[in-house]
């Protein structure tokens, strides 16, 4: 990798900042000053530092969002904010994306990386990892609604979706737990619209085996841990 674009990718500034800071000698690869630009280094097995500090790289950045309501699941928009507005700083230059996308409504789990191999694993019709939903619903959702999302509906563009899980958490049937395997667009809410009820509010609390990190308030996040980022590698 050149130099200038591993220091920018760690926080050095731009690659022009970067390509002012090399001249003065500061940066040293296995102890010995490298002043170009263009000079390549491996971050795996080179020793690298600047101003004598070590530089701790790493290529992959995995994240964990309770995504809020309000926010577009894509990484720029000309007039919204989106999910990505919302890391740090020092997160921002690993330049992550969404993993799949939640609606500008939808809160909770969101995937974020910049690792398109682990999110294509995620993402992948043909990997079909269950993702479960918390639903509100305008009305009660009746036993016949519940068989029909169970054995699976026709959405309004002839799609039949595959079977879906459902669970009631409570007595009161106007909240129920969703879990597809698919990821067809505005799902969730036109299967509840295929048997004639509507989504009042969608959280998404699952995927695969991770569940959303409660810990998290709407809008922060956290990095996964090395067995949350492996579990998705070994095909949860
Ligand atoms: N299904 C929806 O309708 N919206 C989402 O954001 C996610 C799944």
């Amino acid at each position: 990798m050149r130099v200038d674009k591993l220091l920018a990718h760690v926080g050095y500034g731009s690659r022009k900042d970067v390509k002012q800071l090399l001249k003065k000698g500061l940066f040293t690869v296995n102890g010995e000053v490298v002043k170009s630009a263009k000079a390549h280094v491996d971050p795996e097995t080179d020793d690298l530092a600047f101003g004598g500090e070590p530089i701790l790289y790493r290529e992959h950045l995995y994240v964990m969002m309770h995504k809020p309501a309000g926010v577009l699941s894509a990484t720029e928009d000309v007039s919204e904010r989106t999910v990505v507005d919302l890391l740090e700083e020092e997160d921002r230059l690993f330049q992550p994306f969404p993993v799949g996308r939640l609606d500008k409504d939808t809160t909770g789990l969101l995937l974020l990386t910049n690792d398109g191999k682990w999110a294509h694993g995620i993402t992948s019709p043909a990997r079909k990892i269950p993702k479960t939903y918390e639903v509100l619903t305008a009305e009660p959702v009746t036993d016949e609604m519940a068989d029909q999302l169970q054995q699976g509906v026709t959405l309004d563009d002839g799609y039949e979706t595959r079977p879906a899980g459902v669970a009631f958490p409570d007595e009161s049937r106007s909240r129920l737990y969703l879990t597809i395997d698919e990821g067809k667009y505005h799902q969730v809410k036109r299967m509840l619209a295929a048997v004639g009820n509507h989504v009042d509010g969608l959280k998404r609390i699952r995927i695969g085996g991770l569940p959303l990190d409660e810990s998290l308030e709407a809008g922060t996040y956290r990095e996964l841990t090395e067995k949350e980022i492996e579990a998705f590698q070994n095909g949860q």
